[in-house]
């Protein structure tokens, strides 16, 4: 048994229901997905033929968790001594020699600061917070005082995630766009009753989903960014904005209710969780957790309908936000339809206000996550999506079209019709190592990592289907069960799918997934090696010959996420008494270095959520690094990362279990006697220098 450190204990003391998520996380962000069965029961044999899976010495980390411990060795990655002086800091003198560019920071401890923790030598600002003013007219934040009307003109809830773009006609000023998930309203609203909320208090939670846009001004010498309330660009989305149905599935019966006869128009988004920007300067941001909001499923009769809806993990009765009692579209027996117009990725153009954002329907209907985009060699453009779920999938979307440049009208009105036509693909994986070495525990199989071969298998193509059984219009909105049936693989989690704009590799993070291995769920398998895995794993694909359109890829797991000094973790074959710990990787970024960046949601090692940063190539290549901590509670969303700006959403301050509007858990950003408030905040070098360099 190893001894237990005390500072281990120490982080120990919150409660949290699964990882390093508390209940009200849980109830108010995913609807309590880990508290529900697995909606995936299909018996998709998904790697009958494969797959099925570290080592060394223990960091000592600056103030921090680890205390040197010496673990036994399973697997075959040989640690290079690790110079004695490390101390666990993955920034000073080392064997390595100095850090990489983009790396060379003073790791941050993990730690349960009601703060921002950042790397000596960086400042840190908060840019724009919950109920802050983006229209103009709208009031100051006022929580006593908070209606629909001036929460529908300030920064929403919950924010996700972030872009940090171009302003069209001033170098001095930046367009920001986030995304707003979720609401809590027992954090938000004062004598907020769960079972009988007021329509005030529903229509304020309406209003606080959805996405902002807002101009920010740069502070030349500081970087600092201020925004420009009732700029011409400032925008807000709410679960109440008109979004066009797009795409093939548009005008499907299976999209009509009886407010939209048509199928074409639906009314707001929700649960938007990560997204990703366009090379054509739109932003995608995906729907998410949606089942949650939809009330009496329990009444639901139909053996068809509710199979179909169970995929998607709808269950119950009264739904927790109630807005069922306001608004009949969120009861499915009175608007069977109405959640079929959720589960899309959405498109923003943040430089034409009047433009409506889309629904994407050729990009299939799940729990997205988010979407990266990118573009192949020929011009046609690639977006990687997955689907946040236990036992859920990755897809790939290749449009028809290719792009054209500039930023003409006609270049413009035909890149935004770009996601409408193309190919939507679903994910298998195969492992190279014999099943009977990938035993579940994460131990590395002979040949010394997980990796293997891959397959895009097709969908669905404009009004053409390639699922059986399945029409087109059945696979854009039935797409998890068209999935199952094709015997896509079965995955921890799939979160943020990014592409490598240096290398063109992908990586996708995988977050955790408890239930793998259990009952009757899907055992380890190579990509996914671990069993009960609770702290996720970061997957790198290389598509053939760097062509994102290929049909096949190869892949290897770049980080198996944990503790160092665990045996089931690795990290790329660096030495592991020189990493930082990481847990539960959610969204990834790169910088213009080419190391990517990973935030974390739900840190099951007890420390606050943080963001890393981790070398990919060379004699660098998984050497990690935490660049920062966000507050108690917090999941670090977003993020964006320039040269001399990193941007994080702090999602969820303080909720930990047992918070509310009268017993705040924290007081971030606004210091003793405050609410907690979601913000972004900007992170800047001293001297607004290059990040990390
Ligand atoms: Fe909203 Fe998958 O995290
Ligand atoms: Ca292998
Ligand atoms: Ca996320």
């Amino acid at each position: 048994m190893q001894p237990q450190n005390p500072e281990r204990r120490r982080l120990q003391l919150f409660p949290s229901v699964h990882g390093g998520r508390s209940a009200l996380t849980c109830m108010y962000r995913c609807g309590d997905a880990c508290s529900h069965p697995v909606p995936n029961t299909s018996d998709n044999e998904y790697l009958g033929d494969v797959i099925a899976k570290a080592v060394s010495r223990r960091g000592l980390f600056k103030g921090g968790v680890a205390a040197g411990l010496v673990v036994g060795a399973t697997g075959a990655v040989a640690a290079p001594a690790a110079a004695a002086d490390a101390g666990g800091d993955a920034s000073s003198a080392h064997w390595w020699g100095r850090a990489p560019r983009g790396l060379d920071f003073d790791a941050v401890a993990p730690n349960r600061e009601d703060a921002v923790v950042t790397p000596e030598g960086y400042e840190q600002q908060v840019v724009i917070a919950w109920g802050d003013p983006v229209l103009a007219g709208a009031p100051e934040f006022d929580p006593e005082n908070q209606t629909p009307e001036s929460q529908a003109g300030q920064f929403g809830y919950n924010n996700d995630y972030v872009a940090l773009l171009p302003h069209p006609s001033d170098r001095h000023k930046k367009v920001l766009v986030a995304n707003h998930e979720y609401t809590t309203e027992s954090s938000m609203l004062p004598d907020y009753d769960e079972a009988a909320p007021t329509e005030d208090q529903i229509r304020i939670g309406l209003a606080a989903h959805g996405l902002s846009v807002v101009t920010v001004k740069e502070d030349r010498r500081t970087g600092a960014l201020t925004p420009v309330v009732g700029d011409g660009l400032n925008r807000r989305i709410t679960a109440e904005t008109p979004f066009v149905i797009s795409g093939p599935a548009a005008g499907s019966d299976l999209l009509k209710t009886s407010a939209d006869p048509e199928g074409e128009t639906a009314l707001g988004t929700l649960n938007n969780c990560a997204g990703g920007t366009t090379p054509w300067g739109t932003v995608l941001s995906g729907e998410e957790n949606f089942n949650q909001y939809f009330a009496n499923f329990a009444s639901v009769t139909d053996p068809e309908r509710k199979a179909a809806l169970a995929r998607y993990g709808f269950s119950g009765g009264a739904s927790a936000r109630k807005w069922e009692q306001y608004d009949t579209r969120f009861d499915l027996v009175q608007e069977p339809n109405e959640p079929n117009r959720f589960g899309w990725i959405v498109e923003l153009d943040p430089y034409d206000p009047d433009w409506a954002p889309r629904k994407r329907t050729a990009l299939g209907r799940f729990k997205h996550e988010g979407a990266g985009p990118r573009l192949a060699r020929d011009g046609r453009v690639v977006v990687y999506m997955g689907d946040d779920e236990r036992f859920d999938y990755m897809y790939k979307f290749i449009s028809k079209h290719k792009m054209k440049t500039g930023n003409s009208r006609s270049a413009r009105e035909h890149n935004r019709k770009l996601l409408d036509e193309g190919t939507l693909y679903v994910a298998k994986f195969t492992g190279d190592s014999p099943v009977e070495q990938i035993d579940g525990s994460g131990a590395l199989p002979r040949d010394g990592a997980f990796d293997g071969s891959g397959e895009w298998i097709k969908l669905a193509s404009g009004d053409r289907s390639y699922v059986d059984g399945f029409s087109a219009e059945e696979v854009y909105v039935h797409t998890r069960q068209a999935a199952d049936r094709v015997g896509a693989t079965k995955m921890d989690r799939p979160e943020d799918v990014e592409p490598s704009p240096k290398t063109g590799k992908v990586y996708v993070a995988l977050t955790n997934n408890t239930n793998r291995g259990t009952g009757s769920n899907a055992k380890a398998d190579e990509a996914n090696p671990r069993n009960a895995n609770k702290h996720g794993q970061v997957l790198e694909l290389t598509e053939r010959r760097d062509d994102p359109t290929a049909s096949t890829f190869g892949w290897n797991l770049l980080l198996v996420c944990g503790d160092p000094a665990a045996a089931d973790t690795y990290f790329g074959g660096f030495p592991k008494d020189q990493v930082s710990p990481i847990s539960c990787p959610d969204n990834v970024a790169f910088d213009p270095h080419g190391n990517l960046w990973i935030s974390t949601d739900g840190n099951a090692l007890g420390s606050n959520d943080g963001l890393f940063a981790v070398a990919l190539e060379g004699r660098y290549r998984g050497l990690t690094k935490q660049f920062l901590t966000v507050p108690i509670g917090a999941e670090t969303c977003g993020p964006v990362v320039q040269d001399k700006h990193i941007l994080v959403a702090a999602q969820h301050p303080g909720e930990l279990s047992g918070a509310s509007y009268e017993n705040p858990l924290s007081q971030w950003p606004d210091g003793p006697g405050s609410l907690p408030r979601p913000a972004i905040v900007n992170v800047t070098r001293e001297g607004f220098d290059s990040i990390g360099c």
